[in-house]
């Protein structure tokens, strides 16, 4: 029998029965459902709106249903729809009729809007944990390369030396703003729906400031029928989502290349990596690969909410229901990816000698042999044109900038001296660049701070 069947004259088809029914997913929140509900039946006691004696009683059964469900000795019902009638539903089976009063001066719009709000503020919180512990991750071997050079890439191609501190904390910058992003949506989400009702709030004197005090909410919605009808904040948190997922799949993308036997930058520990059940010399990046896949499937999720929600009347429609499964799957796949790839990258080994050579091999310091000219005098563009030159004699010679000979360099330009080799000294590049955000030494010591220190504030 249904919560709502006094209206009606047929039981509902049984397919429909089944279509309508959210409980295999929306159970999830079956805690937040409840501790909203003990909110609510506490309010109305305290209000007057039903007796204290009945608020109590209701308070102490749904206490008892939180402790079943989670011990495994309440089972929910594809019958009773979803996660709010079917807490109800196991509610007066228990106490009765006083069980029929909790649902005074409420709907489940906002009910749900309230669960949904209080859940992914849960999983926000476990969100920006994990995010801590990869960037203390990238601090953790930041510090242990700041002095390992190796060559910076644009269009993948060697560009410029800097170090592998400097390149992974570029990571930690972006994973920061994730952070920063997460914290945003929190204040977002963390507003009180309930006492929306329907759409139209309710008659009944409640007081909605004492359930968002109950519930820890710092503020209640002040529209009834926006308080039920937008998901904006769903939308948010997918959207955040996919940016964090975008920074690791980037970073995904290049573990991947380093870990090949053509770059050769890094070796994955065994427990991070997996073989192939044909070719026995395979050790294949899995984890960084699939968390590069799982970036589309956030994406797509993200694209599922925005499109669900793009031409929806005012107030609540059946169509807000799809917003769960997009959201716990983007949220669980998030979760995953940033668990596993924290250990991944942790335990990963960087391969210094590799990176150096790489970097020797690339002409990284052509802009830097065109800086010592211009410190000794010559306009840029025309010692950018001497370094393309020479660069070009190297090619034609096999040889690197450092190999040639003062009497090769002068060849070309006679303003070469001695001192041209500690200019165009590899770590002499990278530790002459200490403008901030650069990549010396003291640059990158400062940016491991910032790290340390954002590290320390939201712990
Ligand atoms: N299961 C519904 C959802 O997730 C709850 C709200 C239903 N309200 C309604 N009037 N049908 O959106």
């Amino acid at each position: 029998m249904k919560l709502w069947q006094g209206r009606f004259k047929k039981d509902v088809d049984s397919r429909v029965n089944d279509f309508n029914s959210s409980i295999s997913f929306d159970g999830r929140m079956y805690r937040q459902d409840i501790t909203g509900s003990i909110a609510h039946a506490t309010m109305l006691g305290e209000c007057g709106i039903i007796e204290k004696s009945e608020s109590d009683k209701i308070v102490a059964a749904l206490t008892e249903i939180l402790s079943d469900i989670e011990d495994g000795k309440q089972e929910f019902s594809v019958d009773a729809e979803d996660i709010h009638m079917n807490i109800e539903t196991i509610l007066t089976s228990r106490i009765g009729d006083t069980g029929k009063r909790l649902h005074t001066a409420r709907s489940r719009n906002d009910q749900v809007a309230l669960d949904i709000r209080m859940y992914l503020l849960d999983e926000i919180k476990v969100i920006k944990k994990r995010v801590l512990e990869l960037l203390a991750a990238i601090s953790d071997k930041a510090k242990l390369h700041t002095d390992t050079v190796m060559a910076g890439y644009t269009h993948l191609q060697r560009a410029q030396p800097v170090t592998f501190a400097h390149y992974i904390l570029a990571y930690a910058q972006m994973l920061m703003r994730d952070y920063d992003r997460l914290c945003d949506t929190e204040r977002r989400t963390a507003v009180m729906p309930l006492g929306s009702g329907a759409l139209a709030s309710t008659t009944y004197p409640i007081n909605r400031e004492r359930v968002a005090e109950l519930l820890g909410f710092p503020k209640v919605t002040e529209n009834s029928i926006d308080g039920v009808s937008d998901r904006d904040f769903v939308l948010e948190l997918s959207s955040d989502l996919s940016l964090l997922m975008m920074h690791m799949s980037r970073f995904s993308e290049e573990i991947i290349l380093w870990c090949s036997s053509e770059f050769g930058f890094i070796e994955l520990d065994d427990a991070f990596s997996t073989g192939s059940s044909i070719m026995p010399q395979k050790k294949n990046p899995d984890v960084a690969e699939l968390v590069r896949g799982k970036t589309g499937r956030v994406y797509g999720d993200m694209m599922a909410l925005y499109s669900m929600m793009k031409s929806l009347p005012l107030a609540y429609n059946k169509d807000m229901q799809e917003d769960k499964e997009a959201i716990f799957d983007a949220i669980d796949n998030t979760l995953i990816c940033l668990e596993v790839f924290t250990s991944m990258f942790a335990t990963m080994t960087v391969r210094a000698d590799r990176l150096r050579r790489a970097a020797a091999q690339g002409f990284i310091n052509a802009t830097d042999l065109a800086d010592y000219l211009v410190k000794k005098g010559m306009p840029f563009r025309d010692a950018y044109k001497v370094s393309g030159t020479l660069v070009a004699y190297c090619i034609d010679n096999s040889k690197t900038l450092e190999e040639l000979s003062v009497s090769e360099l002068r060849d070309v330009c006679e303003i070469f001296d001695e001192d041209v080799y500690e200019a165009i000294d590899l770590m002499n590049c990278v530790n002459g660049r200490k403008v901030r955000g650069g990549p010396a030494k003291e640059s990158v010591l400062y940016q491991i701070e910032i790290v340390d220190r954002f590290l320390e504030e939201n712990k």
